[in-house]
């Protein structure tokens, strides 16, 4: 009863923030997102039948942080195969773990993946993704490749594929501008937001007409559409994040930075826009032909740690031979 898979981050261009049901996790809002090819989170999950309780490596260390979420992500699956075996999970990221580089997407999306896999479930990717929603909304976009929504409805948030990776290729290039582990987790965060923002209802109540742009620009490839909304979402979502009370600022100088030179980038002509997480980390997303003058931009911005890069990728999938594949 075994199973391992591989998941990638995704990115949203329309950000998700607040939720309308926090027991199921149903975002407040629509979201699209693109998922990224080369940085990934591999997890093996093992049942044990003699074992009692869940045991959760992260990176090699015992996890103690996220095993409350996994334990509940997985009581659903063990309900669902009518088994109470505990599991052991072994996670590995080739990225930074919690530094707003969208490991709990990836993470989630693989471990759903691998535990139904390893309970025989025979789940379609929609109720995979359905299942990972639960643990962390953004993990429900990360089961599907290139370009991925999640429109809410009333009682329900069903993530889709929009666009396949190839159809319209991306470069996707992260300024690193720290690798400390983030200050306020997303769930905490959006409650924060929700209570106490006083532009937490123009934050939803103009969400769906930015998704609906955004979706037609992915539909007809209009990257200079997409890449207006798309830094307009990112700043409305950290325009609401900054008037919580306390304020919430996941920005640092270098992410300032970062900004400024992709606008003054965009000024010269070439084609590339921002997008920016819960963390200081900067995305700049641009056609593949211009990844070397971005990336030297980037690289030459003050408070810009390292520049990592990657094309969009598929959706989450079992690995039969995991000591075969190929490290990126
Ligand atoms: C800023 O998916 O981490 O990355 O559902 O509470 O786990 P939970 O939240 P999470 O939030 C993602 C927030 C975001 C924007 C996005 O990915 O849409």
């Amino acid at each position: 009863m075994q199973a391992t898979a591989q998941a990638q981050p995704n990115i949203a261009l329309i950000k998700y923030w607040g939720k309308r049901d926090l027991e199921r996790n149903i975002p407040a809002v629509d979201s699209l997102s693109i998922t990224l090819d080369s940085l990934w989170t591999r997890t093996q999950v093992e049942f044990q039948q003699d074992l009692k309780d869940d045991q959760v490596s992260i990176d090699g260390k015992q996890d103690h942080h996220q095993a409350e979420r996994v334990k509940n992500c997985l009581n659903f699956l063990r309900r669902k195969a009518g088994v109470n075996y505990g599991a052991l999970v072994r996670s590995e990221n080739n990225f930074p773990t919690g530094a707003g580089l969208a490991s709990s997407a990836s993470g989630f999306a693989a471990l759903v993946t691998a535990a139904s896999k390893a309970l025989q479930l025979d789940l379609s990717d929609s109720e995979i993704s359905d299942v990972a929603r639960r643990a962390s909304g953004s993990a429900a976009r990360s089961i599907f490749g290139g370009f991925v929504e999640m429109p809410c409805a009333p009682g329900d948030a069903i993530a889709k594929p929009l666009l396949d990776a190839k159809a319209w290729p991306f470069t996707v290039l992260i300024a690193v501008t720290s690798t400390a582990v983030k200050h306020t987790g997303s769930t905490v965060g959006m409650q924060l937001t929700a209570r106490t923002s006083d532009y937490y209802r123009a934050w939803i109540e103009t969400a769906h007409e930015d998704f609906v742009t955004a979706r037609k620009a992915v539909l007809t490839r209009d990257f200079e559409a997409l890449a207006e909304i798309s830094e307009r979402s990112c700043l409305k979502m950290h325009g609401v994040m900054m008037t919580a009370q306390p304020g919430l600022i996941y920005w640092n100088g270098g992410t300032i930075e970062g900004i400024n030179r992709v606008r003054e980038l965009r000024q010269r002509g070439v084609p590339v826009f921002f997008t920016i997480d819960a963390g200081p980390q900067l995305k700049a997303v641009c056609m593949p032909e211009h990844e070397q003058t971005v990336r030297a931009a980037l690289t030459d911005t003050p408070g810009v740690l390292k520049v990592l890069s990657s094309a969009l990728g598929d959706g989450a999938r079992i690995l039969s031979n995991p000591s075969q594949e190929t490290t990126h």
